[in-house]
């Protein structure tokens, strides 16, 4: 051990080994970095030329103490599409690695990032991965995933057209409630997502997303039928599509109508016949 808190050798290294795995994961370009952090990250010697050098960098990877990585947002407000799209890639392998919440990080098979392009209309976000999520890597994949299909093309979107995320890039295990520390962790990557995405609205499925992202203890009842606000983008809160299944409440499918109808007339889209 070196003299001070850790090894700089050892986290050296291990900064080495986190950038190749990203080469490895498809990053074609990366940021220079950070002044401060000049004497920890060296660039990797096997590395390729970095294709897009002069432009300005979305992400920083910086090696913590801990051996944790942090992703330090950089302003996006600049980026093209294809500058946020790389950054979004950026940060999804940051965090498959990621390890603030021990008991999530040590039960999950994979992260589920999200899934959509930068610059979508429409964005919404759920509450945690569930098993089929896990397994796969996607949101919404499994019965509820089904359902928000459905209420997606009734919207007259195509589920490519969205972006979908979740509070939770882990999931719980047994899918149990995501505890609020484990939210406060996730946070920061959720910001940075939409701050990368920038979606025109954002929907939240279910109570958890609503209250996180909106930081509300306000029931979901009641933050219904009005938009809220997240950084200047307008928020719908809805019924999650797992309370509406076949043997929970399928009569709030009602409901939900209601609250698309609502979201599409701000978005000035069309509202089909059903
Ligand atoms: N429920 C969620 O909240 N998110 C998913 O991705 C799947 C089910």
């Amino acid at each position: 051990m070196a003299s001070g808190n850790y090894d700089l050798e050892a986290l050296r290294k291990q900064a080495r080994g986190h950038l190749e795995s990203l080469r490895r994961a498809g990053v074609e370009w990366l940021p220079a970095p950070a002044p401060a952090m000049l004497t920890l990250a060296q660039p990797v010697a096997a590395a390729p030329p970095a294709t897009h050098a002069d432009v300005p960098a979305p992400v920083t990877v910086v090696p913590a103490a801990s051996g944790d990585v942090t992703v330090v947002p950089a302003a996006s407000g600049e980026l093209t599409i294809e500058q946020r799209r790389q950054a979004l890639q950026l940060l999804a392998t940051e965090i498959s690695t990621c390890p603030r919440c021990a008991e999530l990080a040590s039960t999950r098979t994979q992260t589920v990032f999200g899934q959509g392009g930068p610059g979508v209309e429409l964005c919404f976000i759920g509450e945690a991965p569930g098993a089929d999520e896990d397994a796969q890597g996607l949101p919404f994949v499994g019965a509820a995933g089904q359902l928000l299909n459905k209420i997606i093309a009734a919207c007259g979107l195509k589920r490519e057209e969205v972006y979908i995320c979740n509070i939770l890039k882990c999931r719980p295990p047994g899918n149990r409630t995501p505890l609020p520390n484990e939210a406060a962790n996730c946070r920061p990557f959720l910001d940075r997502q939409l701050e990368l995405i920038r979606p025109r609205f954002i929907c939240a499925l279910g109570g958890c997303a609503a209250q996180n992202l909106l930081n509300s203890t306000v029931p979901l009842g009641k933050l219904r039928g009005r938009f809220h606000d997240y950084h200047g983008i307008p928020v719908l809160c809805t019924y999650h599509p797992a309370y509406l299944l076949p043997h929970r409440n399928p009569d709030k499918k009602r409901d939900v109508w209601e609250d698309m109808k609502m979201l599409l007339t701000r978005m000035g889209r069309p509202v089909p016949q059903r």
